[in-house]
């Protein structure tokens, strides 16, 4: 971390506090406020951090305004063309791209521990048929700890590193099964002989009455989303990992707290949100009926996989999104998939209308994929826990970097109070 030679000077009636600049190695300068509060006691104030920083790190950065998304400095469009799935875990938990050797040994890592404890099939048990499986995933995700003591320390690095290898390993099972458990179908080993993404398939869509061969066009589509969902810098969900971590708290634990605030609408539940928006617009002559609502303030209808807090230009995994989806539904048949079409003509209109233009408004890495997913057989409610299988990856990385990280202290925001002030109990008779 570098000071910049120049430094902020904050005037407070006749006082004046002199705050250290930080230089980045991309992005903006950081004002350092932490001092602030101990010598001028007066707190910032910033809700939804838009202009906070919460932490530093090494791993993903983001140019919202070019539309560009780094992890560990490698461009998202080359790692979704040259890379694959395990490999990205590799690269943003160990901050560099591995050897042969090292990623060999990774893989049969990762693949020696994709089966879950088996009296786990019971939680899956407990739950109502028509769970939503991110609800079962929040519950499953956070039992390991009752079941994985050996890796719950997270003072041991090498506790800390076995859960990481767990969690990567298990979430493919996790969600597979949550799946096969909606739709009542028995639950389907994982394979040691696929690939991860191939696994993934096979778990989801074979059944015991027969053989299912993995299609590799399509296992190479899961794992680019895969790529594409794996980090995003300090988003909500990872801020909620960050935050459970700094406690103290078991990595599983944490992990399912980042799985409960990723299914929220806004955020990771947004690609199951889109694909509903799209059959609800239903055909191309009512998208500007659609347009019209949100844009309208009055409306709380928003377009679902649009906006974002920090890409101020096109998500640059929507764009391979996109070429994914061609792709995909090419090899199915369903290249005029009439979702696709809808999408596509949505996209056209709203960025040539100057509500959108002007905000800065255009599809992120949610508007796409629920098309790919629901052509792959997929149904809705298993997009966002495809996302958290991905995520994971980048959970487990943030995670790791800021337990490592010896500055770490428990996070506590402040607040600006506006209540009442102090005031004597009233007893009951006189109120
Ligand atoms: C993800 O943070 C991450 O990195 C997240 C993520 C990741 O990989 O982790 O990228 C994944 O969460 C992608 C985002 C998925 N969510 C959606 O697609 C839901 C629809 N989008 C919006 O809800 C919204 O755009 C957010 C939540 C994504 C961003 O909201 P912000 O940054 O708080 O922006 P805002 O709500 O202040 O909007 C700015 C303006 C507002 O209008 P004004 O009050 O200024 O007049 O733009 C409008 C909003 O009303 N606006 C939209 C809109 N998104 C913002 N209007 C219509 N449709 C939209 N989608």
């Amino acid at each position: 971390m570098t000071k910049n030679d120049r430094s902020a000077k904050l005037i407070i009636g006749n006082d004046t506090y002199e705050l250290d600049i930080i230089n980045p190695t991309e992005g903006p300068d950081v004002i350092d406020i932490r001092k602030l509060y101990n010598e001028a006691n007066i707190f910032t104030y910033d809700p939804g951090y838009t202009s906070t920083a919460s932490c530093d790190s090494r791993i993903t950065f983001i140019d919202g305004f070019k539309g560009k998304l780094l992890h560990r400095g490698y461009p998202i469009d080359q790692l979704a063309a040259n890379s694959h799935f395990l490999e990205v875990c590799y690269l943003l938990i160990d901050a560099k791209l591995p050897t042969e050797a090292e990623l060999e040994s990774f893989q049969e890592t990762i693949t020696a521990h994709t089966m879950l404890h088996e009296q786990m099939v019971n939680f899956f048990r407990g739950f109502r048929r028509d769970a939503h499986p991110m609800a079962i995933m929040v519950g499953v995700v956070g039992a390991m700890s009752a079941f994985y003591h050996d890796s719950t320390d997270v003072t041991d690095p090498r506790q800390r590193k076995i859960a990481s290898h767990r969690l990567i390993a298990k979430m493919p099972t996790i969600a597979a099964w949550a799946y096969k458990y909606s739709i009542g179908q028995p639950f389907i080993y994982p394979r040691n002989d696929l690939n991860y993404a191939a696994n993934f398939l096979h778990m989801c869509f074979a059944v015991p009455a027969e053989d299912y061969h993995v299609n590799p066009i399509l296992s190479r589509a899961m794992d680019r989303i895969f790529i594409l969902h794996a980090d995003h810098e300090q988003n909500a969900s990872t801020s909620t990992v960050r935050l459970a971590s700094s406690s103290g708290a078991n990595p599983f634990a944490c992990i399912a707290a980042g799985i409960a605030c990723l299914w929220g609408p806004s955020h990771g539940g947004a690609n199951q949100a889109c694909l509903e928006m799209l059959k609800q617009i239903g055909s191309v002559d009512r998208i500007p009926e659609y347009i019209k609502r949100a844009k309208d303030k009055n409306d709380p209808f928003r377009l679902m996989g649009f906006g974002h807090r920090v890409y101020k230009n096109l998500d640059p995994r929507a764009k391979v999104m996109k070429q994914s989806a061609d792709e995909v539904l090419e090899l199915l048949g369903v290249k005029n998939n009439p979702l696709l079409q809808i999408a596509a003509e949505l996209e056209k209109i709203a960025l040539q209308d100057s509500y959108f233009v002007e905000k800065k408004l255009f599809p992120n890495v949610d508007f796409y994929s629920g098309i790919i997913l629901e052509a792959m057989g997929f149904p809705k409610s298993m997009f966002t826990p495809i996302f958290a299988l991905s995520r994971t990856a980048g959970w487990i990385s943030q995670w790791k970097e800021m337990i490592a990280d010896p500055q770490n202290k428990i996070g506590r925001p402040r607040q600006l109070y506006l209540g009442e002030t102090d005031r004597d109990y009233v007893p009951i008779e006189n109120r």
